[in-house]
């Protein structure tokens, strides 16, 4: 094996760094985890593709759940455990459920005791909100800028704890020597330097994959990179066929299409209508949520008031069931002239004095993106809103104790990983899921990276990688990356989104060949030093194995759970509910899709679920 050392090895075309973990993103679960890792006393370097503080974390706008029972006392960790799991239609594994559930209010105490400003109740506790498919107001929030709070809070802790931060820099393979984690081999974004950082243990914290469709929440980070280096390290992806379209987007004007609108907007008494002014929620309740829905107006209104014998209204259930709802009105014609469907928070001037100065407070984020994007005010007027990719429930198969994947030396926390949401996440539990899983990501890594010793850099398989991705300069008039990007997101979002069947999803297929045989021949002009087509070519390579993933996964599973629904096969089977479906690379380079079953329940967690049924 050829070393790499640095300066002799390479000197003009690599700069090297060493650290003993690795963390690759900055938004909440990457902080968390190098915040966790250098408490330990091992050196982190953390390496984020943007800027740091830039991050999807921020769209988790309201709030971070945590039974703490501080506005309903009959929540428990019992209850959000099993709010989880039915929210995940029990494909989630119970023991990431159970750790999340139990943990999460002691993270939120530790990021007050951090400096985190929440919302108060009127006697001083942190105040919690209503959210979809959670049975108690259980959301910690600051406003509707949660998110920003907390990693504006972990950003402040984990910079004074010696962290090193690598700004503006993609990460494109993992190195592995004998089998274990070496590093990571990467590139700036502002010069185009290729950089080498060697590790013995690796947290991946990359969060999602929106960018492989249309319409997204996601911003342009969001191309699926941990899970593309990951697969191609040799670790398991789980679950990919769950993609989370949330309910509510903005769909007006083009340019900001799929930003998000908070379901806190819904949590605090929002009301979503068709063009014929109906609250079209009421129309359709799922079995297991029957005894939980208002099924009056001013039932669901009592309820957002804190009536705790009220029922919740029905736009409250969980995100898989509203988007589809909305998807229903849309295709019957039944939209806003743009596509959409009304989400209305004005209403509640009927109800309370002041509502416009209320809806302020609670949503001063939504108040300025409606007025200042669509010179929407909607304290006075209805927003027109329509579903957009949110979050993928799949990801990195880890063990749940210990957040390590098959490849030894490789962790994962946060969106990039897969277990804790099963086939739907609730929405507020992915705030509390990158906190709680990031610590455990960190402490393992650095346990890991204390017990092993380094492993040494193959210096073969960097120079392979960097050929690898310079390949494309040499072919100034080869195909163009954004316009692969623009149809592999049209492809995606077109064949396989909220509504899905084996037809559609095998043209996605035989079109992601095409994309790939394209991607191939992708050529670039211009130098390194920031050239966007370089670095959409780079990220095309990850949007189309997530895609690729994701559709071979929705295609095997023949049935409508969660976030998945097939209108070839609009049943749940009792069959599939028995597996996860995991995605490996097969030794021949081709993707392979393998059923694994599901992680049993224990007795005491089934008792749990049995008792809340
Ligand atoms: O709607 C929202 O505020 C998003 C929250 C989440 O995805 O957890």
């Amino acid at each position: 094996m050829d070393r790499l050392e640095n300066p002799v090895s390479f000197p003009d075309r690599f700069i090297v760094h060493e650290h003993d973990v690795i963390v690759v993103g900055a938004g909440g679960a990457g902080l968390r985890a190098a915040i966790e890792a250098s408490g330990a006393g091992v050196t982190v370097g953390v390496i984020c593709k943007s800027l740091l503080g830039k991050a999807h974390t921020v769209m988790a706008e309201g709030g971070m759940a945590a039974a703490m029972g501080h506005v309903d006392d009959r929540d428990n960790w019992e209850v959000h455990f099993a709010d989880t799991m039915r929210g995940g239609q029990y494909l989630n594994n119970p023991i990431m459920a159970e750790h999340h559930a139990k943990e999460s209010p002691q993270r939120v105490r530790e990021l007050e005791g951090w400096g985190a400003v929440f919302d108060r109740t009127k006697d001083g506790k942190i105040l919690q909100r209503n959210f979809g498919g959670h049975r108690y107001p259980r959301l910690a929030h600051v406003g509707d800028r949660t998110g920003l709070e907390l990693i504006r809070t972990l950003q402040d802790h984990g910079i004074h704890q010696g962290m090193e931060v690598f700004m503006e820099m993609t990460v494109v393979s993992l190195l592995k020597t004998s089998g274990r984690i070496s590093g990571v081999i990467g590139y700036d974004r502002e010069r185009g330097r290729m950089h080498v950082w060697k590790a013995k243990a690796v947290i991946l914290a990359t969060g999602g994959i929106g960018k492989a469709f249309r319409i997204t929440s996601n911003s342009w980070e969001g191309t699926g990179d941990g899970h593309s280096l990951a697969y191609h390290a040799g670790a398991e992806l789980m679950d990919m066929e769950f993609v989370q379209f949330h309910p509510t987007g903005m769909v007006w004007p083009p340019s900001v299409r799929g930003i998000l609108v908070t379901e806190g907007v819904r949590g605090e008494g929002g009301v979503l209508r068709n063009s014929e002014g109906k609250r079209f929620m009421f129309d359709e309740v799922p079995e297991a949520y029957r005894n939980q829905v208002a099924t009056s107006e001013e039932e669901g209104w009592r309820y957002v008031c804190g009536d705790k014998e009220a029922n919740r209204p029905p736009e409250l259930l969980t995100r898989d069931h509203v988007a589809r709802c909305i998807n229903r009105e849309i295709k019957a014609g039944r939209g806003s002239p743009h596509g959409g469907v009304y989400l209305d928070i004005a209403w509640i001037k009927e109800k309370i004095p002041d509502a416009s100065g209320h809806i302020k407070r609670k949503l001063p984020s939504m108040y300025h993106q409606f007025k200042q994007l669509a010179g929407v005010d909607i304290t006075q007027e209805r927003m027109e809103v329509g579903p957009t990719t949110h979050y993928v429930m799949g990801g990195v198969a880890v063990d749940g104790t210990t957040q390590q994947s098959c490849v030894p030396g490789l962790f994962a926390a946060g969106e990039v990983t897969a277990g804790l949401h099963g086939a739907n996440r609730l929405g507020g539990n992915s705030l509390s899921d990158l906190i709680v899983f990031g610590k455990l990501a960190g402490e393992h890594a650095a346990k890991f990276a204390k017990a092993n010793k380094a492993v040494e850099v193959d210096a073969a398989e960097v120079n392979a990688t960097t050929a690898e991705i310079e390949k494309a300069f040499d072919r100034p008039n080869g195909e163009n990356p954004f316009a692969i990007q623009s149809d592999l997101q049209n492809a995606m979002q077109d064949l396989v989104g909220i509504v899905r069947t084996h037809n559609e999803m095998e043209l996605a297929l035989t079109k992601i060949s095409e994309f790939k045989r394209r991607y191939h021949k992708v050529g670039i002009t211009g130098h390194r030093e920031y050239n966007p087509g370089w670095h959409t070519a780079i990220d095309l390579h990850c949007m189309l194995t997530v895609s690729e993933s994701i559709t071979r996964c929705a295609m095997e599973r023949k049935e409508s759970r969660g976030a998945q629904f097939r209108e070839d096969f609009p049943q749940k089977s009792a069959e599939c509910g028995t597996f996860n479906l995991l995605t490996k690379k097969s030794a021949d380079g081709s993707m392979q899709v393998v059923r694994r079953p599901i992680v049993p329940m224990p007795a005491h967690l089934q008792a749990i679920i049995d008792r809340m049924k």
